[in-house]
């Protein structure tokens, strides 16, 4: 019961606990499946929405065909695959070991000449390497601010001049939309958190400045795990100011990656980014 109430403290903001959502073996099984899901929008968009935004993403990078690009969280390759076959040298990094493994799989399969590394985007340590990066379905306020600016440090050096960085974050609207929680359920057969059986508790927050929390207890017969999922929301003028800080120049911000402008009702909001010249 200690152990418990331990693991229910509310967290400060950003805190971690010992456990990584898209790493946990059983976990990751699931979001395999949720990334290879059209329908499922939990772990990737739509494959209808996905290549829209190749679209999106080829008519920005037009003038260079065969251009280098780096697709951080690039999950099961989903982005990967379809740039590779555009004509695109690819390169993707994850540090799901699932994902990674059914990405290699799929490109040996398809003939797909694509470069995939499990590891964390967070040690990315190259420079002058490549002219595109991606960062894509809102990872990157998922991160702590100290983490941001290091992750938009990185990116940045391992663009070469004029390079460019594609990302997205949640938006003011969908903040104003999160609701506050908290309930348990329970699940004897086993369920998304959990081969074996076991009670969740369920914690959804709202912080100062725009941050949620979204925590999730897990309660087995072995075990107590917490799962913290963060998320900074942002407007385009908090976006603008924390990129701009980072050196990025702003070449255009729409609703979300596959381009769709004009909306003050969107979920998301979506950054193209250049690395000066
Ligand atoms: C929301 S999914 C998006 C996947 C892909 N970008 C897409 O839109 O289909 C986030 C991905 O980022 C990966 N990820 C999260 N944090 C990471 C980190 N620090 N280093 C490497 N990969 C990370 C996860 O494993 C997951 O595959």
């Amino acid at each position: 019961m200690k152990r418990l109430l331990n693991q229910l403290h509310v967290p400060l903001q950003f805190e971690r606990t010992d456990h990584t959502f898209w790493q946990e073996p059983h976990i990751a099984d699931q979001l395999l499946e949720a990334h290879l899901n059209s329908d499922a929008e939990g772990a990737s968009r739509s494959f209808e929405f996905i290549d829209k935004s190749i679209d999106f993403i080829q008519l920005a990078a037009l003038q260079k065909p065969y251009q280098k690009v780096l697709d951080l969280g690039c999950g099961p390759g989903l982005y990967c695959e379809r740039l590779a076959k555009k004509g695109y040298t690819v390169t993707g990094i994850d540090f799901s070991e699932n994902s990674i493994r059914y990405a290699k799989e799929q490109a040996i399969k398809q003939g797909l000449d694509i470069e995939y590394r499990c590891g964390n985007y967070m040690d990315l340590n190259e420079s002058n390497r490549y002219d595109l990066a991606l960062l894509i379905y809102c990872d990157y306020g998922a991160l702590a601010p100290a983490d941001r600016s290091k992750l938009l440090f990185n990116i940045w050096n391992s663009l070469k001049n004029g390079g460019m960085l594609l990302l997205d974050v949640f938006s003011q609207y969908k903040f104003d939309q999160f609701k506050e929680e908290q309930y348990w359920s329970l699940h004897e057969n086993g369920g998304f958190w959990s081969r074996d059986s076991y009670a969740a508790i369920v914690r959804n927050l709202k912080y100062p400045n725009r941050v949620t929390l979204e925590q999730t207890t897990v309660v087995t017969e072995e075990k107590i795990a917490t799962y913290n999922i963060w998320h900074q929301f942002f407007t385009a003028e908090s976006l603008i100011e924390e990129v701009s800080a980072a050196g990025f120049i702003v070449k255009g911000i729409y609703n979300d990656v596959s381009g769709e402008a004009g909306t003050e009702e969107s979920q998301t909001i979506a950054i193209w980014l250049e690395k000066q010249k």
